[in-house]
């Protein structure tokens, strides 16, 4: 079999998923059309046609548009359940998913609503396909410190239910030392703690996310590579790196997939992985990603075995879950 065959058969976990950015053209015109939500597309095609990015904020943009259909309960379970159907045909057999409670707030929609629909949406994929996954809480740090510790403060009664908080969004002038005490206060109540850096931000925001935030596992951690001190502390200190391929296409992180520093990662002993991010606007789920790096031709059998235990040696399940996935 080829690479990519075997690559895709490997079981495998994903940590880096935003569960809005699963909603696909054809849900959101379903979600549109029960919840009496206009949207400013004429059909699908229009809709994947307007996916073409420059940077991460052109894609944000439509992101947090597209988030509009999504109203209800049932709108979150059904769209959790989307997801965890493409994570069966992949092999994924654990995810931890982003979602973004403030995109939600904003609208007026309950953050209760999101999170019981979500948890919903966990329960369903636990049952019918035997995957296990859990939630992190990403504050949107285009806004600031305040609405985030707002946004923990209304999360309290489902914390018991939420594995940790992530920061996303804008990055470009939004440094993780904006949300070093909101950090703190989650790591009080016992949540874990990533970050998105190192995307389109410097690798000082790396440091930061190390240093003030405290990170776990480092989101994307791209631009780490510029600086040979701060890789040798990553490589050192066993840093899961959450790297998404089709993501740094399609936001012009790198210029073209036979670009992608995966294979650099690993060589330089860095504990990289390989996650969709935003699978319907960015052309693929997980297996896609594990398919495009290894149609670029750089990656081994034994890169992707390698790729694969790192989901689950970087994920926060506990250690006898993870020794029984490797
Ligand atoms: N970067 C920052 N914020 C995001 C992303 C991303 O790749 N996806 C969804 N929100
Ligand atoms: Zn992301």
């Amino acid at each position: 079999i080829d690479l990519a065959t075997f690559a895709a058969g490997l079981p495998k976990a994903e940590l880096h998923l935003h569960i809005e950015g699963s909603l696909e053209p054809e849900q959101m015109f379903a979600f549109a059309r029960r919840n009496a939500v206009a949207i400013p597309y004429p059909d699908v095609e229009a809709v994947r046609a307007a996916y073409a990015f420059n940077n991460l904020q052109d894609f944000l943009d439509i992101y947090y548009a597209g988030a509009d259909v999504l109203r209800t309960e049932a709108d979150f379970r059904e769209l959790a359940a989307a997801y965890f159907a493409r994570c069966a045909a992949d092999h994924v057999v654990h995810t931890e998913i982003f979602f973004d409670p403030q995109t939600h707030t904003a609208r007026g929609i309950p953050i209760g609503t999101v999170i019981e629909g979500l948890l919903a949406g966990m329960a369903d994929a636990q049952a019918e396909h035997g995957i296990s996954s859990s939630l992190i809480l990403c504050f949107l740090r285009h806004l600031d410190e305040a609405d985030a510790f707002a946004t923990l403060e209304a999360a309290r009664p489902w914390l018991d239910r939420i594995a940790g908080v992530g920061l996303d969004s804008s990055e470009q002038g939004h440094p993780p030392s904006k949300f070093e005490r909101v950090f703190a206060a989650a790591a009080e109540f016992g949540l874990k703690r990533v970050a998105h850096a190192g995307e389109e931000g410097p690798p000082a925001y790396v440091t930061e996310a190390l240093d003030l935030l405290k990170v776990d596992r480092l989101d994307h951690g791209n631009r780490s590579l510029e600086d040979p001190l701060l890789v040798a502390r990553l490589a050192r200190s066993g840093m899961t790196l959450t790297v998404c391929p089709l993501s740094n296409l399609k936001l012009c992180v790198v210029p073209d997939i036979d670009a992608h520093p995966i294979d650099r990662m690993l060589r330089l002993g860095l504990r990289a992985t390989i996650n969709s991010d935003d699978p319907a606007y960015f052309g693929g789920y997980v297996n896609d990603n594990y398919s495009a790096v290894a149609a670029s031709g750089r990656l081994t059998r034994d890169d992707f075995v390698t790729l694969a235990r790192n989901s689950f040696l970087g994920s926060f399940l506990p250690d006898a879950d993870v020794a029984r996935h490797l």
